[in-house]
């Protein structure tokens, strides 16, 4: 068990808290603001007890340039008025400099202030010690809330930790009980569902994945390269040619573990990658010459639902289809639904599926949705995320 910011006395003191406030924009405008509403809670009991907080996060990969597409200040806004209460934000290349240093030694208790782009610094993602130090001297404690980037060890997420101190938020808490039991301790049975457009990027997590469940469900663009690996054809649909024996070991290996994997009947084609494109609905072994699949097909849906009917926890990450275009998100409209409806704990791997989810209006439905894409993958293969190993231990 981790340290939590209950564990220790907060009054009085600098507490350092790294969040992932980074957030999609569009035009200079936050589209979507779940990252900040999710570090609330931590904020607000820091707050309440009386701590002088100064927050920190990263936007985007601006390669350690102060790139002012991604300054945090429309972050400071949106918590202002998600806090009611002033936030302090003050924007330089430095990141911290001789007013940032003057504002957070005068900060009275339950304030807050919000420091600039850590990535504005090349040292951030460097993991550079002088960098990590600067960040330090801030507080007197640092706690840990930036689960989305806790799968990267930068200079504000893990080298701080050297200096300071370190507990975790809620939130770090929440995602590591929830998609923690899931896979450690889960309620049976256990299923899986994996999408997203390649294998290769998900091999780690399929290969963790089959000792733990009871099925696992394949669905998205890699499930071509499974048809490939069956000797299947498959018109001009996405594959990961490099992993095509691979995806057939998979396929053995779980029968030989006796694990049900489970991958499409059918399929949505297309003539062309556009929603407007004349389609076909086909059965996977008569994908046309000149089509491509783009979603799951119908009679999959039912396969699935069948499979997913008497889960007890289901973990599911990438999307079924290209949910992006209204005439192929059926299959992960559907998927979603079926969660949304069932009563067995949903957990959502962040990124893709955490986005249609939210775009169907079922986000609310799920027991969890993580913060974190890449770093909820991370987890789910089993690695030990370096913002969660410097967290103190109980
Ligand atoms: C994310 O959005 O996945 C995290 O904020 C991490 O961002 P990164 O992939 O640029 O490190």
């Amino acid at each position: 068990m981790k340290k939590t910011i209950k564990d220790i006395d907060v009054k009085g003191k600098r507490v350092v808290v790294r969040c992932d406030f980074n957030v999609p924009m569009q035009d200079g405008a936050i589209t979507d603001d779940n990252r900040i509403v999710a570090a609330l809670p931590t904020i607000k009991y820091l707050v309440e007890n009386g701590a002088k907080i100064v927050l920190m996060s990263h936007m985007g990969r601006p390669k350690g340039e102060p790139k002012m597409e991604f300054t945090l200040a429309p972050v400071a806004k949106r918590l202002e008025e998600l806090l009611g209460q002033p936030v302090k934000f003050i924007s330089c290349p430095e990141v911290v400099n001789d007013e940032v240093k003057e504002a957070v030694a005068t900060l009275a208790d339950g304030e807050v202030m919000l420091l600039e782009n850590v990535r504005f610094r090349k040292e951030e993602t460097d993991n550079d010690a002088g960098f990590a130090k600067e960040l330090a001297s801030l507080g007197e404690i640092f706690v840990q809330e930036a689960f989305g980037t806790a799968h990267r060890a930068h200079a504000s997420t893990a080298g701080i930790a050297d200096y300071l101190p370190a507990v975790s938020g809620f939130l770090i808490e929440k995602e590591v009980k929830f998609l923690g039991s899931a896979v450690e301790n889960p309620e049976r049975p256990f299923v899986a569902i994996m999408g997203g457009a390649k294998v290769g990027d998900k091999i780690p997590v399929i290969e963790n994945l089959l000792q733990k469940v009871d099925t696992l469900i394949i669905g998205g663009g890699m499930a071509y390269t499974f048809f490939k690996s069956m000797g299947l054809e498959i018109g001009k649909s996405i594959l990961d040619a490099d992993n095509i024996e691979l995806a057939g070991k998979l396929l053995e290996k779980a029968e030989a573990m006796g694990v049900k994997m489970l991958i499409p009947v059918d399929t949505v084609c297309a003539a062309d990658f556009d929603n407007d494109a004349e389609t076909l609905i086909c059965d996977r072994d008569a994908i046309p010459a000149d089509m491509e699949g783009l979603d799951i097909g119908p009679k999959t849906v039912e396969l699935y639902k069948e499979a997913l009917k008497d889960a007890k926890t289901i973990v599911w990450n990438g999307p079924m289809g290209v949910f992006e275009m209204p005439n192929f998100a059926k299959g992960t409209k559907a998927i979603a639904e079926i969660l949304a409806e069932s009563d067995a704990i949903t957990i959502i791997g962040g990124g893709d599926s955490a986005a249609a989810a939210e775009q169907f209006g079922l986000a609310d439905k799920m027991t969890h949705i993580s913060t974190g894409g890449g770093a909820s993958l991370e987890f789910l293969e089993g690695k030990v995320l370096p913002g969660i190993a410097v967290i103190e231990d109980k």
